[in-house]
């Protein structure tokens, strides 16, 4: 028995000093197996109790007991006393540096700016009370031309020439030439008016247009919007009024505009819409030189306009005696360029994100 106790003693002994020198849990864990497990230092002071006398037994079961609780008692106060020393080390260690700049987040996207100019212009329209509406980019030579007053052999067809759908994708019915790649948004009028059925009609009609055009200025696919009014008493001056308004809010407060007689066949007048230059106010010069983006003439074009010619308003069964309306159409790229400054429109659609990240 003397033995055994002298065993145990010397067991709690070794746990002692073990513990005390213990560098970290994994350390203690391993103390707690070569001391406490089922292989372990104590069982195998344990297994020797077979041998003792029955009246010994309860003694050294007794010491064994009290053995195991101070080795278990040892680890965790070594344990607290780890994880203490590791706060304190934390806490009088340097502090979080706050000043280091973030981390990187993946690049976040944005409106194209043909996008953002698009959505400003319809803005402006929608807050005086027009409807977004739209039109198919494939339309009938119907739509795009005859129902405008361009008849086939008309030579305003020349200065839009377009893309033509062939005969394999056509569908019933239609002929080679009747189907093309629209070149403006004007037949969109024609559609908005078949739609209302009959005045009055406000919309605003944003969309993609194509022509065989490639250059700084031109390219085959590019954007429009379209606005139609039609109601009974509708006049010139409704006209003016709404585009000198579009120009303030779009251009700025200073803005002023300008109508110059044109033609386009669909309207009667017509006119083509200037805008007084962003640039040098419409001065014609810019830091006592000459302002290139007007070309000195401190006007600069913007639109196309008029009202509504009255074989159009025959054409969709509207009576030309009572209503009357007008109609105006302007490139969105245009007014980008003019708005950011920009002198290559193909630049938009090159995709180059050195480019795109600037708006
Ligand atoms: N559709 C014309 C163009 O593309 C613009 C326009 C629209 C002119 C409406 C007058 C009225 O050039």
């Amino acid at each position: 028995m003397a033995d055994l106790l002298g065993q145990l003693e010397s067991l709690a002994m070794g746990a002692r000093e073990a513990s005390a020198s213990a560098a970290d849990e994994r350390a203690l864990e391993e103390l707690r197996v070569r001391f406490l497990g089922k292989k372990g230092e104590l069982s195998a002071v344990l297994r020797g109790m077979g041998a003792l006398p029955a009246g010994e037994r309860p003694r050294v079961g007794e010491v064994a007991n009290r053995v195991r609780d101070q080795v278990e008692a040892l680890l965790a106060a070594r344990k607290a006393s780890l994880a203490g020393a590791a706060l304190e080390a934390e806490l009088s260690g340097p502090a979080l540096d706050v000043t280091l700049p973030g981390r990187h987040l993946a690049p976040r996207g944005g409106r194209h700016p043909v996008t953002q100019v698009r959505e400003a212009i319809v803005g402006v329209f929608q807050r005086l009370g027009y409807e977004v509406t739209d039109g198919p980019e494939i339309e009938l030579d119907w739509y795009n031309f005859e129902a405008l007053n361009i008849p086939a052999d008309h030579p305003a067809r020349d200065m839009q020439d377009t893309f033509y759908v062939d005969e394999a994708t056509l569908g019933p019915g239609e002929q080679k030439g009747d189907v093309v790649l629209r070149t403006h948004t004007s037949p969109v009028q024609i559609r908005a008016m078949l739609r209302a059925g009959k005045p009055p009609i406000r919309v605003i009609c944003p969309g993609r247009v194509y022509r065989s055009d490639y250059d700084m200025t031109h390219s085959p696919m590019f954007h429009q919007v379209e606005g139609l009014c039609v109601d009974e008493g509708i006049t010139f001056a409704d006209l003016k009024g709404t585009l000198a308004a579009f120009a303030r809010a779009f251009f700025g407060p200073g803005t002023r505009t300008r109508f110059r007689p044109s033609y386009f066949p669909f309207v009667e007048p017509g006119a083509e819409v200037d805008v007084s230059c962003t640039i040098c106010g419409g001065t014609g010069k810019k830091d006592g030189k000459r302002c290139g983006t007007c070309k000195e003439t401190g006007w600069l074009e913007v639109l196309g306009a008029g009202m509504v010619h009255p074989r159009l308003l025959a054409n969709v069964g509207y009576d030309p005696a009572r209503h009357t309306g007008f109609a105006f159409g302007m490139g969105v790229e245009r007014m980008a360029m003019l708005r950011f400054g920009i002198d290559d429109l193909r630049l938009f659609f090159e995709n180059d994100l050195r480019f795109l990240e600037q708006f």
